[in-house]
């Protein structure tokens, strides 16, 4: 099962989900281009594994901890991830606002609070840094209300709160436990999109409505009308993001006001690709330019960004051969 056959091997890492990965590996396995695809199978993870995949599409190591062991170690044996696990679990929406605004893409105005509390053990001499009390009045004066209160890292809106006050702010904030919250000035926006990236460079940019319920925000959207120019804007700022994050994988969403596109979350390292939410004609669009990627990736083309230790090692193999 070593990939050092000439048949090219991806294995796909995922959780409940069904309708995605089982296309994706059906639509690989068709094309007979040389590269196979199948579920990883693991048990334990050992400092002796051979490398068993070209290719891992990573869909839950955000949630099973020890899938990131796996991971981190397949990495380090040659195996491409999507998304690089070493970024994945780092990335968090204050540091993405911050550099997409370095890039020169237009953000809310996002403000990092302190914790509301911490772990057993971490007691007020432990936190000797931190200026108290916080200056609520000054953080809601700089986002401005409403705002919306959220994890700095986090998915599937747990913790998204919008907030009318202080009050309100206090009261959300009282309920946001040990997660490292960011506070960002609400765009009231008049088209909304979701652009699902592929390999940082393929795009498909649709109206999403927010307002919807889950199933219905891709398949119940109006058909906001952009114009070429914002869309080829969109398209341009969504490409760049996926490049300075690295991601392969991804869906990037803007808020548009006046007609300027504000980039709202764009850390989705396993987005939700299932066939109810996006409809059929996205998830199509999203498996054939998925497959087309894992087989690019597991023939060898690689993105530029990589690994600290590569050149490092490079050596060091090359002394022992
Ligand atoms: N600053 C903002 N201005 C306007 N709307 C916002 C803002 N921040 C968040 N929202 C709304 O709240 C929704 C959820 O926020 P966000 O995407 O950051 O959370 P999430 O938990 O990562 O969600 P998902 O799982 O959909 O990625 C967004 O889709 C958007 O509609
Ligand atoms: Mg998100």
């Amino acid at each position: 099962m070593s990939s050092n056959s000439s048949q090219r091997r991806v294995g796909l890492l995922v959780g409940r989900e069904r309708s995605f990965p089982d296309a994706l590996i059906a639509e690989i396995n068709t094309r007979n281009s040389g590269v196979s695809a199948e579920y990883v199978r693991i048990g334990h993870t050992s400092l002796d594994d051979e490398r068993r995949y070209d290719v891992i599409v990573d869909r839950i190591s955000h949630e099973v901890s020890y899938y990131q062991a796996f991971l981190k170690r397949a990495a380090l044996g040659g195996t491409h991830i999507v998304n690089n696990p070493f970024w994945r679990i780092a990335d968090d929406k204050f540091f993405g606002t911050c550099l997409a605004r370095e890039l020169g893409i237009a953000v809310p105005k996002t403000v990092a609070l302190p914790n509301k509390d911490y772990p057993e053990g971490i007691v007020a001499e432990s936190l000797g840094n931190l200026v108290y009390p916080v200056d609520w009045q000054a953080i809601a004066d700089y986002t401005g209300m409403p705002a919306f209160l959220k994890p700095h890292w986090g998915g599937g809106w747990k913790l998204v709160n919008r907030v009318d006050s202080i009050e309100e702010l206090l009261a959300r904030y009282d309920e946001s436990g040990a997660y490292c919250m960011i506070l960002q000035e609400e765009i009231s926006w008049s088209m909304y999109v979701r652009c699902i990236c592929i390999g940082q460079r393929e795009i498909l940019v649709v109206p999403w409505d927010p307002r919807k319920s889950h199933f219905e925000r891709y398949v119940g959207a109006m058909h906001w009308r952009l114009d070429s120019g914002l869309e080829r804007l969109i398209v341009e700022q969504a490409q760049l993001l996926n490049e300075a994050l690295g991601y392969d994988m991804n869906t990037v969403e803007f808020a548009v006001r006046d007609g300027v596109p504000y980039a709202i979350d764009f850390m989705n390292s396993a987005p939700d690709f299932d066939i109810t939410s996006l409809g059929e004609t996205y998830f199509t669009w999203t498996v054939n330019a998925m497959a087309d990627l894992a087989i690019a990736r597991a023939n060898g083309d690689r993105p530029r960004t990589n690994y600290r230790w590569d050149a490092l090692l490079a050596g060091v193999r090359a002394l022992r051969a």
